[in-house]
């Protein structure tokens, strides 16, 4: 079942990235990486600016969350992220494909450059990595984050952004 989140999940949530981001060890640049990689008031600054965190449910317990941000005019797909013993079962592509339902706007999704099993995941699922200036312009457009991690990170865009703005 995939349904939205409530206020009270938030400690599952913080345990599902923190546990599922294990991925990125030894894989992003050293000096990104942080144990929790991300820290409650990281998570609660970010639910405060507007990401509302989907869930997928397995017997009653949530296994993964992928999150939505309204951005001006588009919509960002933020901390996408499936329990270790849950990835590669397709969790993810069901939650992605639930998530594209629920906007009419363009949608675009960052990553880490190293995080190549992610950008495979999105590129299977419509999206496309866009250029090098443009990854740069819509980091500092639409997202708030350091420029060292706008250095190490791609974005990639569904079929709309690129209809949008070609
Ligand atoms: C990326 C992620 C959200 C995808 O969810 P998922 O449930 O594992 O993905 P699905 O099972 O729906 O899709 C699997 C596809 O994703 C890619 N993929 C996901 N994890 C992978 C891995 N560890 N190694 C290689 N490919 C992987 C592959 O393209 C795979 O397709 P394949 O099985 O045909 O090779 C999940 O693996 C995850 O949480 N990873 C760690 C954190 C992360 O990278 N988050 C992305 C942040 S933007």
């Amino acid at each position: 079942m995939i349904r939205v989140c409530e206020p009270r999940e938030f400690e599952v949530i913080y345990e599902i990235i923190n546990d599922a981001a294990q991925a990125y060890k030894g894989v992003i640049p050293k000096d990104r990486w942080k144990e929790p990689y991300m820290p409650r008031e990281e998570l609660q600054h970010e639910v405060n600016e507007g990401v509302v965190f989907w869930g997928y449910e397995e017997k009653g317990q949530l296994i993964g969350v992928m999150g939505l941000q309204p951005v001006k005019d588009v919509t960002l797909i933020r901390h996408a992220y499936i329990l270790t013993a849950k990835q590669k079962q397709g969790v993810g592509g069901k939650l992605l494909a639930h998530l594209k339902t629920q906007t009419d706007r363009p949608l675009l999704v960052g990553t880490w450059a190293a995080a190549v099993w992610a950008i495979r995941f999105y590129e299977k699922h419509g999206f496309r990595l866009v250029s090098p200036a443009e990854k740069n312009y819509l980091l500092k457009k639409y997202w708030r984050i350091p420029e060292r991690q706008i250095e190490t990170s791609v974005v990639l865009a569904d079929p709309k952004w690129r209809s949008a703005f070609p």
